[in-house]
C-alpha cells in the first residue's frame, strides 16, 4: 500500500448496503465486497449480512481462518475510523 490510507466513519459505512454498493469492515479494515457477491462460496445472501456495518464477528464465526486480505486485497477501501470500532 502507498500513499495515504483513507479513514471511514461508521455513516460512511452504514449508507454501502446494496448488493450493488456494498462495503463491509473486517477488524478494521473497510472492503468493497460487491465485486465478490457472485464468488462468495457462502451465497450473496449471507455475504449481505454484513454489508454496510461491522461483518468481523460474522466472518469470525463461519470462517475466522479465511485469508481475507489475499481474497479482497483489490477490494480494499481504507481503514475504519478507530472511535467508531465497537468495543474499542
Ligand atoms: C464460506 C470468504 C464473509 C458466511 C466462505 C469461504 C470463503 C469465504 C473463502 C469458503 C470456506 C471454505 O471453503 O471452507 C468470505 C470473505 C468474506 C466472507 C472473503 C468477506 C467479507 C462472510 C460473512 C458470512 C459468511 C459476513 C456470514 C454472514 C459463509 C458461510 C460459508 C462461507 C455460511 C460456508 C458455505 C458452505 O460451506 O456451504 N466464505 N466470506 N461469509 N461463508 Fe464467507
Amino acid at each position: 500500500i502507498s500513499g495515504n490510507i483513507v479513514e471511514i466513519s461508521k455513516e460512511e459505512l452504514a449508507k454501502h448496503n446494496l448488493v450493488e454498493d456494498a462495503w463491509t469492515c473486517i477488524r478494521g479494515k473497510v472492503y468493497n465486497i460487491s465485486p465478490y457477491m457472485d464468488f462468495h462460496p457462502g451465497g450473496a445472501e449471507e455475504l449481505m449480512r454484513a454489508a454496510g456495518k461491522d461483518g468481523t464477528n460474522l466472518f469470525n464465526e463461519f470462517h475466522q481462518w479465511v485469508n481475507i486480505d489475499s481474497l479482497l486485497d483489490k477490494c480494499f477501501i481504507g481503514k475504519l475510523k478507530m472511535d467508531s470500532v465497537p468495543g474499542s
